[in-house]
């Protein structure tokens, strides 16, 4: 059962940062859906350390986008995602604590800001990486 289904309106039009966004969606759907199920030992420790590496990697890939197009607003966005990074952390601290304290509710505030923050800063990001890739030599694919 699928609980969160990506719209294709949140696309920004860069194919790895949209495949990111999409595979990100994804997973927190199957931490919902393990925790929908009640499978909270078996599923979820896997599932949120895999979760928690994905941000990261994600993160990179956009900051490193970022600061090789000399992006005005990196030092803000890059703020979001430390603030990220401390949401997700304190989470996998709040399971190893109490397996119980990784709830729908919890989660639900994870993927509302997750969207809100590809609808805002993302898109910002994502409309100065279309307009330097149309003034530069592609410096990836
Ligand atoms: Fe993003
Ligand atoms: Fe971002």
């Amino acid at each position: 059962m699928s609980l969160l289904v990506w719209n294709p309106e949140w696309d920004t039009g860069i194919a790895l940062i949209d495949q990111q966004h999409r595979s990100l969606l994804e997973q927190v759907d199957a931490l919902m859906t393990a925790i929908h199920d009640n499978d909270v030992d078996r599923r979820i420790p896997g599932l949120l350390a895999f979760l928690a590496d994905y941000v990261e990697q994600h993160f990179r890939v956009e900051e490193e986008r970022m600061e090789a197009t000399e992006y005005a607003g990196l030092a803000g966005h890059r703020a979001i995602h430390d603030d990220m990074r401390r949401q997700v952390a304190s989470l996998v601290e709040r399971f190893v604590a109490d397996s119980q304290a990784v709830n729908e509710e919890v989660l639900e505030f994870l993927t509302d800001w997750l969207i809100k923050h590809i609808n805002g800063e993302d898109r910002r990001m994502a409309r100065h990486l279309h307009q330097w890739a149309a003034t530069h030599p592609r410096t990836w694919s």
